[in-house]
């Protein structure tokens, strides 16, 4: 049984869709952002602060550094590959079809679930919204069971609903156009710098201290607290980077373009992110946030008596989400879409509607789990599994480097990654610790999730694989 059948470069260029080359480093950027900046930001900081104190901007550094050293790796493999498909098509290249599929698996963590939890991130601004124009969802229909400790709630409907909609917007060929990202994107930023200069005035240096309160890594009451399991929560707030890899089919001169874009739009979002962590955490005391978990950013709005901004950061928030949650389904129906054509998913997911030409099924399959997980999981359960999922295929894109670096040391490569093989070592140590940082429960159901894998790989993949009489 070969598990190592590998597909050669030639074969996946041969792949490449005839697409016009049009997007510059710029363009590339907005992508990125349009991918990254949502719940992270927006919800899972009242989270990150409660975990690590007033030094959660350290926390959002440090998932910085993780990820501009594997998004330097990215790059590398989108210079050798310049196809759709990303993380999947790079492990076939550089470790063979097993491990493939085993990112591949991976993935539909990181855009599925990614997705569903962007849905629930959503819906705590779409509930606020309401509210504030006095309509109001019956409280069991606005969160999954057992979410909020007191509150009886069974199913999240608008996190449902959301992802209900923007599958059939996929599903029928309507994808975000560069236009439309574009527009949402200057919205979401205009929000961010609005929400900074009108609360910047209200920092207490006294709520900073003490900075540090939990100290790196420490336990309390059985759950871990302190900058690193921060920094593994809102690690999530840096996915969809990989976005702008994807791309390289269609940007002009790629070697140079995509390190820029991906740089560019990590080393902005970074920036932004630190600025509002010391905001929220200067303005407010983080412990107020545990009464804001859904919307963390309206705490600080409360506090100022700025309710007016709270409406206008809301819509941005949602509209910002939007963009996120269409970017990562369409990266799934994509994935799955790769997978189905290489033979190790059922065809299902790669067959192309005539009509739509799009792969109709398969996104509706993912659809409706995506929306099935954003009703009924808990925000928290399910970020901590896109994370460990992701991560799981940064460690693997970045070892996939060093082995590339091996075997084919003379490939010509657009853009190498500087300092390899340190540089991938040091992005593989930092997803390491970061993984260190999740919580246990997380780590079991990301090696259940990692077992089904393996049984759908050798009970159907293996043997339908398109490698497998060659
Ligand atoms: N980085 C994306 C977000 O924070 C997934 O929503």
């Amino acid at each position: 049984m070969d598990l190592m059948r590998k597909k050669s470069i030639d074969e996946i260029l041969k792949h490449q869709s005839p697409l016009k080359r049009t997007l510059r480093t710029w363009d590339l950027v907005f992508l990125g952002i349009g991918a990254i900046i949502g719940t992270g930001i927006f919800v899972l900081t009242g989270k990150g602060a409660l975990t690590a104190g007033p030094g959660l901007s350290l926390s959002f550094l440090i998932a910085a550094i993780c990820c501009g050293f594997a998004g330097l790796c990215y790059a590398e493999f989108a210079s050798i590959a310049p196809v759709s498909g990303s993380a999947y098509t790079y492990a076939y290249i550089a470790f063979g079809e097993m491990i493939a599929f085993i990112i591949g698996w991976d993935l539909m963590l990181e855009y599925a679930l990614g997705a569903a939890t962007v849905s629930v991130g959503w819906s705590g601004y779409f509930n606020n919204l309401l509210q504030s124009i006095g309509i109001h969802i019956p409280t069991a229909l606005t969160a999954a069971a057992g979410t909020t400790p007191g509150v009886h709630t069974i199913f999240n409907l608008p996190a449902f609903c959301i992802v209900l909609i923007i599958t059939a917007i996929i599903s029928i060929g309507i994808n975000s156009t560069k236009h439309v990202n574009d527009t949402m994107v200057l919205i979401k930023l205009a929000v961010i710098i609005i929400f900074i200069v009108c609360t910047v005035w209200y920092i207490k240096p006294a709520n900073w201290h003490p900075f540090i309160p939990y100290g790196v890594y420490s336990f309390h009451h059985g759950q871990v607290f302190g900058i690193i399991p921060a920094a593994s929560i809102v690690f999530f707030s840096f996915i969809g980077f990989d976005a702008v890899s994807s791309s390289s089919e269609e940007t002009i001169n790629p070697s140079k373009t995509i390190p820029r874009g991906i740089l560019i739009s990590l080393i902005i979002s970074t920036i932004l992110y630190i600025i509002m962590t010391l905001i929220m955490t200067g303005v407010v005391k983080y412990t107020i946030f545990a009464k804001y978990l859904n919307a963390p950013i309206l705490a600080v709005l409360h506090q100022t008596g700025q309710g007016w901004l709270a409406a206008l950061v809301s819509v941005g928030a949602i509209l910002g989400m939007t963009t996120v949650i269409l970017v990562e389904l369409y990266g799934q129906t994509r994935i799955s879409y790769a997978m189905a054509r290489d033979g190790l998913l059922p065809k299902f997911f790669g067959d192309i509607n005539p009509k739509y030409q799009t792969p109709l099924k398969g996104t509706w399959f993912f659809g409706i789990v995506t929306a099935l997980a954003g009703g009924f999981i808990n925000l928290n359960i399910l970020s901590e599994l896109v994370n460990i999922g992701t991560l799981a295929a940064f460690v693997l894109v970045s070892a996939g480097i060093l082995v590339m670096r091996k075997k084919q040391p003379d490939l010509h490569r657009g853009f190498r990654v500087l300092g390899a093989p340190i540089t991938p070592l040091i992005a593989i140590a930092f997803c390491i610790v970061l993984i260190g940082g999740l919580s246990w429960e997380t780590w079991l159901r990301f090696i259940i999730w990692l077992a089904l894998g393996l049984a759908v790989y050798f009970g159907f993949s293996h043997r339908h694989s398109q490698l497998h009489d060659k």
